[in-house]
């Protein structure tokens, strides 16, 4: 087991990418705490690990609270004495272009992608400092390392996140402590559902994700979960600071 015992943190958990990456930690051995703000979804996603054999529980947070993302933090420290992972990956996308996204859009964008990361990290990293290490993986995504059309809003707070990201990494190298942005493409979850309704339907965002991703498709999320074990586990030793890019190509075609 890759990650036997470890204490695992993961925000969004309670879906899509985040079940799927906190359901592949648990079969690897942590015990997984699910911080989602949906409270059913996260105890749907603990019991799944637990009846697969694996141990996990649910806090209910709202990563746009303070106060949640800090009682998540002390709760798991005062139930753990440790927290060996910590994935921030709840977040969302404000489409549109400047002159559409309103001053409410790029403050909500920035309070969740990438404030909440900030003070999930900031509360955790003295605990994995003293311990003498540990991982975060803070969900980007690819719109964090390329730009397309009328993303103000997500594209910019996604690159902060990755611009956040390399900056921890090389502040917290020298305490064993890793830091590195996952930077997922198009990902099949319910996610995508404003984006699918604005374009009209399932069909013209098939045709318009076969004509922009060389691969032609969309990522499973089972294939961006593999991407997360390996950030989180000793597999990605010596890697800190880098935006993993999972995109089918999408980002350099
Ligand atoms: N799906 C994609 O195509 C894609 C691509 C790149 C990056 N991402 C990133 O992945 C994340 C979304 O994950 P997903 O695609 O699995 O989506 P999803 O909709 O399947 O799951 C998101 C989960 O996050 C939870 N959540 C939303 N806001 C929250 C909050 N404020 N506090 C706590 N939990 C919250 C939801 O309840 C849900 O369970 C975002 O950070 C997004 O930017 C997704």
């Amino acid at each position: 087991m890759l990650l036997k015992d470890r204490i695992a943190v993961v925000t969004g958990a309670g879906s899509g990418i985040g079940r799927a990456g906190a359901l592949l930690m648990g079969k690897e051995g942590a015990i997984v705490v699910i911080a989602d703000r949906d409270e059913t979804a996260g105890k749907a996603a603990a019991e799944e690990i637990c009846s697969a054999g694996g141990r996990a529980e649910a806090i209910a947070t709202n990563v746009s609270d303070d106060t949640q993302i800090e009682r998540l933090i002390a709760t798991t420290l005062d139930r753990h004495d440790r927290i060996d992972i910590l994935h921030n990956h709840a977040g969302i996308q404000v489409g549109g272009p400047l002159t559409e996204v309103g001053t409410d859009g790029m403050d909500t964008s920035w309070r969740i992608n990438v404030r909440a990361h900030f003070l999930a990290a900031k509360l955790v990293m003295p605990a994995m400092v003293a311990q003498g290490g540990g991982v975060i993986v803070n969900t980007a995504s690819n719109s964090g390392v390329f730009y397309d059309h009328e993303m103000i809003a997500y594209a910019t707070s996604k690159h902060a996140v990755v611009a956040m990201t390399r900056q921890m990494s090389i502040d917290y190298a020298r305490h064993n402590v890793r830091v590195n942005a996952l930077c997922p493409g198009w990902v099949d979850t319910p996610f995508n559902d404003p984006f699918v309704a604005q374009m009209g339907g399932r069909e013209a965002v098939e045709t318009y994700i076969r004509t922009k991703v060389p691969m032609q498709r969309w990522a499973t999320v089972n294939e961006i979960a593999e991407a997360i074990l390996f950030l989180v586990s000793d597999k990605s030793s010596f890697m800190t600071g880098q935006a993993l890019v999972i995109d089918g190509g999408e980002s350099i075609a």
